[in-house]
């Protein structure tokens, strides 16, 4: 069985509150992207086994597909099947496009065809939660506001049709340290989601563009902050409509009308950065 697992990008990313579970409850505005890793569950000899292209990604228990897999048999109480899974990665790791819970998501879409046991995307998404906040979103894709932890989901009138380019900049900071470091901020800038949300609804493009905002950009380290306002400045100087960090980062998207101004930025992107991609919505 063959799946396709679509990266995500944050059009907004606003950190509300610590809670008591030292999760934060968070308000994003999400949307798939073209952008996607490729997995192949086949029936094996014996136990669960994940292969991937990427040689730097554990292949063990650590691996999401894998926890994706093993949670799917231990919640439906089904006899587990002998699985081989292969992922092809197009998807930068570490990035903030959700590259890992698109893979856990894909599986439990994928063992719930192969099974033919008929769980509802809700049942699906209850099982995502527990192995990962973006899971429950990447399950459904689309244009959807995501809160709480992120697995409060609302479906909302898609993007309108543009093209976007994403440059994932050599860099990475931990996903947990970050979070920490939210915390202590005060005074911070916030996205505009209400703002966002209508634009949406009048399916104004550049509506949307305009009002694109990430809170992790303000948290990084100043020489980072610059690099990440470099990135946005070259897209927009080759004609996006907006551009924003997409989830804790480093990958940076921009939002364009017209496929040569999209061509162009990718090329003058790609003189500084190797992992830069031309995609468009799903
Ligand atoms: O759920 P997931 O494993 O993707 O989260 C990774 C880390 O991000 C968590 O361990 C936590 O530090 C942080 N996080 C958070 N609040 C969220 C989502 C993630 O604090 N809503």
């Amino acid at each position: 069985m063959k799946l396709t697992a679509w990266a995500k990008l944050n059009l907004t990313l606003d950190v509300l509150r610590q809670r008591e579970d030292g999760y934060h409850d968070l308000q994003m505005v999400m949307q798939t992207v073209t952008l996607a890793d490729t997995l192949n569950l086949e029936p094996g000899k014996e136990g669960i086994h994940v292969r991937t292209n990427f040689r730097f990604l554990p292949e063990d228990d650590r691996n999401l597909a894998m926890i994706a897999a093993k949670r799917f048999f231990a919640e439906t109480k089904l006899p587990p099947l002998p699985l081989n899974i292969s992922i092809q990665k197009q998807i930068p790791v570490c990035a903030g496009l959700a590259g890992g819970s698109t893979d856990a998501a894909a599986v439990l879409r994928g063992l719930n065809e192969m099974t033919g046991l008929g769980l509802s995307m809700a049942e699906l998404q209850k099982i995502g939660e527990g192995i990962g906040s973006d899971v429950p979103y990447c399950i459904a894709g689309g244009t959807a506001l995501a809160e709480g932890r992120g697995e409060r989901l609302t479906p909302l009138p898609p993007l309108p049709r543009c093209y976007i380019v994403l440059c994932r900049p050599p860099f990475s900071i931990s996903t947990p340290k970050l979070f920490g470091q939210i915390r202590c901020r005060k005074n911070r800038r916030r996205p505009d989601t209400a703002g966002v949300l209508a634009a949406l609804e009048a399916q104004d493009l550049q509506g949307v563009a305009r009002r694109m905002y990430n809170v992790f950009e303000d948290i990084f380290p100043p020489r980072r902050q610059a690099e990440i306002t470099d990135i946005k400045n070259k897209m927009i100087a080759c004609g996006a409509l907006g551009a924003c960090m997409s989830g804790t980062g480093p990958t940076v998207f921009g939002l364009f009308e017209r496929l040569d101004d999209a061509k162009a930025a990718k090329v003058s992107l790609n003189v500084y950065y190797q992992r830069v991609f031309l995609t468009e919505t799903v």
